[in-house]
């Protein structure tokens, strides 16, 4: 039976990748994509997401726009590392499949009081909104969730937004926090282990070889996207975050952690989204999230080529 899994995203190349990666294993049930606004404002996410789908010959899956901006603070975008569309590299058509008409807030609530309890997990690869905005207005439906498995967040790499903050927690700290103070089984995938997948010249040699058009475009979309990242730490390649998330459900043991607390900051301005890590237990502060610290690249990196040459 495969898992239902509902992807919340603001793509943003990495974000097209996980989705690809999702739609090309069986394993996983996708019932809906939600788009939030973060790498770029929402009516390019929106288009992004199913752009993405429509390259996986994926038209069918229902795609809800959700919240433009932060519960509670002003939208802070990427375009400086993802480029103004959200997906600069590879020119793509514009979609032909229509948005749904729900709201993605509406869709997540009614599809969690519908599915049994515990039969469906969300996968958030972008700021925390949709999610936070659905527990504000239904708290039923925490207890009805299977599991969170998210993007975001970092304690030993520290911020990429800010010296304190990573990009996802830091737009939107305050949807971060409900959903770290919810209770559900949280795993959180930080730039910690996000920063070990690195897009080495050896590990995309996979993607150009595949002579897919799919293929080629995750090629060309990992050649922008990690010029910035490169640039920035000097590194051999650019973290792949959002597959993460996936690659988790699919082979978690790729990833290692510890079940720990992690607390947000929604109060000071210089620590504005930093997530605190009680990795080494220093505190009687009750764990809420497995956070993930390290990956096997190697591994990592053959389920992402292996499935994607599926498309
Ligand atoms: O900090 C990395 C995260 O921010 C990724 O999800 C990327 O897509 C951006 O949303
Ligand atoms: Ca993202």
């Amino acid at each position: 039976m495969p898992q239902k899994i509902i992807i919340d995203t603001d793509p943003g190349q990495d974000d097209a990748v996980a989705i690809l990666l999702a739609l090309a294993s069986p394993e996983l049930e996708v019932l809906g994509i939600t788009a939030v606004a973060g790498n770029v404002p929402l009516p390019l996410t929106s288009r992004n997401a199913r752009v993405v789908c429509e390259l996986a010959g994926r038209p069918d899956i229902p795609i809800f726009a959700g919240c433009d901006a932060p519960m509670t603070r002003a939208l802070v975008t990427a375009e400086h590392v993802h480029g103004k569309t959200g997906l600069d590299g590879a020119d793509l058509p514009e979609p032909q499949m229509p948005l749904q008409d729900a709201h993605a807030v509406d869709f997540l609530i009614e599809t969690l009081r519908r599915e049994p309890a515990g039969t469906v997990t969300l996968c958030p690869l972008g700021p925390l909104t949709n999610i936070g905005t659905a527990l504000a207005r239904a708290p039923d439906i925490a207890e009805r969730v299977a599991g969170i498995v998210l993007m975001g967040g970092a304690y030993f790499e520290v911020g990429n937004i800010t010296p304190a903050a990573e990009f996802n927690i830091y737009v939107d700290p305050e949807a971060a926090s409900r959903v770290f103070a919810a209770g559900i089984p949280l795993t959180v995938m930080p730039l910690d282990v996000t920063h070990r997948v690195l897009t080495t010249e050896a590990h995309l040699k996979g993607f150009r070889a595949m002579g897919t058009r799919v293929g080629d475009t995750v090629a060309a979309w990992t050649d922008f996207f990690e010029r910035f990242d490169k640039e920035k730490y000097g590194s051999a390649g650019a973290p792949l975050h959002d597959p993460c998330v996936i690659a988790y459900l699919l082979e978690p043991e790729i990833f290692s952690g510890r079940h720990i607390n992690v607390e947000i900051e929604t109060v000071s301005d210089l620590t504005r989204g930093m997530t605190v890590a009680d990795w080494w237990g220093v505190t009687e502060r009750a764990p809420n999230a497995t956070f993930i610290g390290d990956a096997d690249a190697d591994r990592f990196f053959a389920l992402l080529t292996d499935r994607i040459a599926t498309l």
